[in-house]
């Protein structure tokens, strides 16, 4: 299979990272597409936490060749933080780290001017990350941004900064970063880090011709996809499976989509949610999940699964099959909800008004739950029958096959399997 994507299908922090991290180890190359430092994948090599925000997961696996493409942001400083980090667990990158010449940078005034707005006036609120992420994405199609091959040369950074700041000086005051402030610093990461950057586009080009092994990591979820999901509360970057293509710079098409759904529904940020509990069970959710920002460090709002957004955001991606994870974390409740759609909502996709998704209610479907401890399940037949029922039912609404669950945080914590257990 030389191409697989795996990406979130819900507002991310699916557990995505744990399932690249596995699979990567089988890939030659493993691509990151959208996003920028406001991603935290998490794993737990050797049993040891590490929390990569800009790098693609295959780092952590040495014979894998790892890819920043063009449609990423890239704050540079963080992203030196985080080789330094992976490079001290004895993970060298010379010669397997590529970052896209055309890749954008966030600088320090994108940094303060996500801050600022989300300071700012309530109503404009997102509940962003408040890594620069919106405004480095902005100045990309205002067309007055940075882009990496502009750190690699002092006179097309000034020009760059010149540029940014001629269109940004007013929304800022006057002890916002600026160019003379930005210019030393910015050319002296571009330096550290020219020996990583490359023509991706062509590289992949080859590495598709070759017939190698690509994966192509998301992040974020497809519901915070700035086009389909729950504008405006979403993230500035195409985050399903059509973002790739432009992402990459190649008009490809991915053989094999998985897309990762938690077994109930995570968000943090502002934005509708329609499943969310903010009740007992909520909370229940959210201490047995850990659910807490991987970025941040904020709590997540926690929910019941919602199917009917579910078999939405698999038909935009073309999702071939679903991982689900935290599947341990539903043991122990009595009963168990799953959304199915929403009061008094025919049409078959979700609404692209934001007041009318927020006025959604959802309905529901009550399915008997499990006592049994699941976290130490190898196979779909070691999973009591309730669980086994409840993941036919999620295939079944879907209609997409479960291909992988998943049942605790560790590497070996999941398992394969030809769609969930019939019967
Ligand atoms: P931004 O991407 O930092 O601009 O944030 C926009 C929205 O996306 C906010 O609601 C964030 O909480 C959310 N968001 C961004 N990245 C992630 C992520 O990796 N996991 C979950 N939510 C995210």
């Amino acid at each position: 299979m030389p191409t697989t994507a795996i990406l979130g299908l819900q507002w991310g922090d699916e557990g995505k990272g744990k399932l690249v991290d596995s699979v990567s180890a089988r890939q030659d190359f493993c691509v990151r597409f959208q996003g920028g430092g406001n991603a935290g994948h998490t794993v737990y090599p050797e049993g040891k936490k590490i929390v990569l925000h800009h790098l693609p997961t295959g780092v952590l696996h040495k014979d894998c060749v790892n890819v920043m493409a063009q449609g990423m942001v890239m704050d540079p400083f963080k992203l030196l933080e985080e080789i330094a980090e992976v490079e001290a667990r004895g993970l060298k990158l010379d010669g397997r780290l590529f970052i896209s010449d055309r890749i954008a940078i966030t600088t320090p005034l994108h940094l303060t001017l996500d801050v600022s707005r989300e300071a700012g006036d309530v109503a404009n609120q997102i509940g962003t990350t408040k890594r620069g992420i919106g405004p480095t994405y902005a100045d990309r199609y205002d067309r007055v941004g940075l882009r990496m091959a502009d750190l690699l040369d002092e006179v097309s950074l000034r020009e760059a900064l010149q540029r940014t700041q001629n269109v940004r000086a007013c929304q800022t005051t006057d002890d916002a970063p600026n160019v003379e402030s930005m210019l030393k610093p910015l050319l002296e990461v571009g330096e550290k880090l020219r020996k990583y950057v490359a023509d991706t586009s062509l590289m992949l080009a080859e590495a598709m011709a070759e017939n190698k092994n690509i994966l192509f990591e998301g992040a974020q979820g497809a519901m915070l996809d700035v086009v389909q999901g729950t504008y405006p509360y979403v993230t500035s970057s195409y985050t399903t499976a059509a973002g790739i293509p432009a992402g990459v710079g190649l008009a490809l098409s991915v053989e094999k989509v998985i897309g990762v759904t938690k077994a109930y529904c995570t968000r943090v940020g502002e934005g509708p949610f329609p499943t969310e509990l903010t009740d007992e069970t909520g909370n229940k959710l959210r201490e047995a999940g850990g659910e807490f920002g991987a970025t941040t460090g904020r709590p997540r709002r926690c929910g019941w699964i919602d199917l009917f957004a579910l078999r939405y955001v698999c038909r935009i991606s073309g999702v071939t099959h679903i991982a689900i994870t935290k599947l341990d974390v539903l043991s122990g409740f009595n009963e168990l909800k799953v959304g199915v759609g929403y009061e008094g909502h025919d049409a078959p996709g979700l609404p692209a008004d934001i007041r009318k998704f927020i006025a959604l209610k959802p309905k529901y479907e009550t399915l008997p739950g499990w006592k049994d401890d699941i976290s130490k399940a190898t196979n779909a037949a070691d999973l009591p029958d309730n669980a086994r029922a409840y993941l036919r039912y999620v295939e079944d609404f879907v209609g997409v096959p479960i291909g992988i669950i998943s049942v605790g945080p560790e590497r070996e914590a999941s398992f394969e399997t030809d769609g969930a257990p019939k019967g």
